[in-house]
């Protein structure tokens, strides 16, 4: 098998640095990561990058309301963002961000390059403005009552309850969602961008097979409605980059952020020894662009985008790959019910391989949505990766443990079976290409049952006891463990962590597409270690409980829901609120791992006399010894709560957004164990 390494840059869309990241944005990265991770095994060079959108009024005003400066909110969210992604093996070439001097640069080039060419128009419009707040307000910064069915509280654009769209100026009463103030109409001088000047350009590029054959369709339905020109800039106060030779006025977030695609990769280029930017962004490149996006920002990346691109002389891209939106049981994401899951909480209960796993099985090439089903992901988990895959390791290793020196057999046992193995894996692979993973799961799970099949029929364990037949044994095991050799290296896109674990056993290098096709014979393995474990129906309720918990306490119920979303300021509460609550000094005594725990230590604190038993989610910051014997604080009157490993009476206090950016709260020296803090 010889085909030409292809160079290909993968980019998913920026995320925005005003909230975390939660399970519906993972479909898109973990979509995004397999694909990447397939190229990368199939030979050929694949680069991954990607970055945080930080500018917009959003993030400005979250920024306020924090008390922070934008440049720290954004800072906090980019490191939460990256250690995310990483806990979910998304593993980016680099991961930059859109408030970055590469991105002013390639922003400022494309803006002079295109108003040069006469494609950016000034005009003077009329615009909410907010008082109080002094800023101009975005549509879904203003709220009022419906003015079509007379519905109260309904933001910008569109009412949630009979659905009708419309312009904020309809709206009835309107007023600032973010200051209360009734909005004044002001002028002001925007920046256009006529996008009609590429109408031709486009009608040939999104008929040209860059686009999924239903996103075609729509394009052209905006093409008959004709192409409007596109505001590009905003007024002072914003939080973005200054329009060089305009004090006051801004680039609108929209216009540099998939300018952020270029600069990340600029970025790494500059950061690298054998990466030039103009091999991939000149006209002409050999080089394939993708951009993995959500159906709800095909507008941006199929319009706007390529004609951006094409004004300022930079090559278009290779194809646009949408995908659709995330339902949790059926239903839209919800706070209330406990399905609007932060990656957070998802790991602070869940191994993220399984999630990887679920939303492979789901995921094909088109933009329909996919839903989680909660009992469904148990099942399906439970039943493919540990029911049939993993077991067919722990089937076989333990004979070639035990009776064979932990060393395969010099011959293979059945090379027919084998070869059907691989000839499917061309299949696996090309359904992979074709971002059609939900097949390409459903073959290798029918080769997994074909796996099993073989082992039911040889019955390694009846061989094991049969007088003279040591050779057949070896064989047989043998033959088992390249199956499963094959079968996690098919799944090894969707399950990097796995089948890092599993190459660590079989005492290979990283497995490969050409690699897999030759069988691993008289070759030593390491002695077998489960390699995943069963999903627990408990953990996932757990999950979900948490993630109704998580909301009471930080939906402040204004606008933009998000940032250090986790936990904005809350409302004020009085002294015998805060009197209420007991802290106490207290001395860690003991600290154990908890079996079957990811997060948690198992904490016994003295408060003077007193013990306590406290499970804390402080596992992936602190090693059991390094805690043993200091002080810290902690919330003496929670009430009891009982956890799937016992009963914790109560809680220590540490700060940070998780994972090893975690800082138990310790008094200074001098405080005794029990003394009450007030
Ligand atoms: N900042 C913009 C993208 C700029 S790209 C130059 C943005 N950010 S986002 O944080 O709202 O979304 C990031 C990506 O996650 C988008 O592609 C979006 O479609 C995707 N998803 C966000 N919520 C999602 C679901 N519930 N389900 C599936 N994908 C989702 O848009
Ligand atoms: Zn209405």
């Amino acid at each position: 098998m010889t085909h030409q390494a292809r160079n290909i840059l993968v980019t998913s869309a920026l995320p925005y640095a005003n909230g975390p990241i939660h399970i519906g944005h993972l479909v898109e990265y973990i979509q995004t990561d397999i694909w990447v991770r397939f190229q990368n095994m199939r030979g050929n060079r694949c680069i991954y990058v990607c970055a945080d959108d930080a500018h917009g009024t959003p993030i400005m005003l979250r920024a306020r309301q924090e008390g922070l400066e934008p440049e720290a909110l954004i800072d906090a969210v980019w490191q939460q963002h990256r250690a995310d992604f990483a806990d979910f093996s998304v593993r980016f070439d680099n991961y930059h961000s859109t408030h970055s001097d590469e991105n002013r640069f390639f922003s400022n080039t494309i803006y002079a390059r295109n108003k040069a060419k006469g494609h950016i128009v000034r005009r003077t419009i009329t615009q909410a403005y907010d008082p109080l707040e002094g800023i101009f307000l975005p549509d879904r910064f203003i709220k009022g009552t419906c003015p079509k069915c007379g519905t109260a509280d309904q933001y910008g654009d569109n009412c949630e309850s009979c659905g009708a769209s419309y312009s904020p100026s309809e709206l009835i009463d309107p007023v600032s969602a973010v200051s209360g103030a009734t909005p004044e109409q002001r002028e002001s001088e925007h920046y256009f961008f006529r996008l009609a000047d590429f109408e031709q350009m486009l009608k040939r590029w999104t008929r040209g097979g860059h686009l999924q054959r239903e996103v075609s369709n729509k394009l052209d339905e905006w093409f008959e409605a004709g192409l409007q020109e596109w505001d590009i800039s905003r007024d002072a106060p914003y939080f973005g980059f200054e329009i060089p030779d305009h004090p006051g006025k801004f680039f609108y977030v929209w216009m540099d952020a998939p300018i952020g695609y270029m600069a990340s990769f600029k970025n790494l280029c500059d950061n690298s020894d054998d990466l030039e930017f103009d091999d991939y962004w000149k006209p002409g490149s050999q080089a394939e662009l993708y951009h993995f996006i959500g159906k709800d920002i095909i507008y941006f990346h199929a319009l706007f985008w390529p004609a951006m691109l094409h004004g300022a002389d930079y090559r278009t891209p290779t194809a646009i790959f949408s995908h659709g939106f995330l339902t949790v049981d059926g239903q839209k994401m919800s706070k209330s019910r406990g399905t609007f899951i932060k990656a957070r909480s998802y790991l602070d209960h869940l191994n993220p391989e399984y999630l990887r796993y679920y939303f492979a099985a789901k995921l094909g090439s088109g933009v329909e949505d996919i839903d989680l089903n909660l009992d469904d992901f148990v099942a399906r988990v439970n039943s493919d990766l540990v029911g049939k895959v993993v077991n067919i390791a722990s089937r076989c290793a333990g004979f070639i443990h035990k009776r064979f020196d932990n060393r395969l057999s010099a011959e293979l046992a059945e090379t027919a079976l084998f070869d059907e193995f691989v000839a499917t894996g061309e299949t696996v692979a090309e359904l992979f290409e074709q971002r059609e993973f939900s097949r390409a799961v459903r073959e290798i799970m029918t080769l997994a049952d074909r796996a099993n099949q073989y082992i039911d029929e040889k019955k390694p364990w009846v061989i094991a006891k049969t007088e003279g037949a040591e050779r057949e044994l070896h064989l047989v095991c043998s033959m088992g463990l390249n199956l499963f050799r094959l079968l996690i290296g098919y799944l090894r896109p969707i399950l990097p962590a796995t089948s890092e674990r599993a190459e660590a056993f079989l005492q290979v290098e990283p497995l490969t597409w050409q690699a897999l096709a030759q069988p691993l014979l008289d070759h030593g393995i390491a002695r077998f270690e489960p390699l995943m474990t069963r999903v627990e129906q408990a953990q996932v309720d757990a999950m979900v409980e948490d993630s109704k918990e998580s909301l009471e306490s930080s939906d402040s119920g204004a606008a933009p829901t998000g940032p250090l979303a986790a936990d904005p300021i809350g409302d004020t509460i009085d002294y015998a609120g805060f009197a209420a609550v007991d802290l106490r000094v207290a001395r860690i005594v003991a600290a154990a791992q908890v079996e079957g725990a990811d997060k948690l230590l198992q904490l016994t604190l003295d408060l003077g006399g007193e013990t306590r038993n406290v499970f804390a989610g402080i596992k992936s910051a602190y090693a059991p010894d390094q805690l043993e014997g200091r002080l810290t604080v902690m919330v003496a009157n929670l009430a009891p709560r009982k956890m799937r490993f016992g009963l914790s009476e109560g809680m220590v206090l540490a700060a940070g957004p998780g994972g090893k950016e975690l800082f138990l709260l310790s008094p200074d020296s001098g405080a005794l164990p029990g003394m009450r803090i007030k």
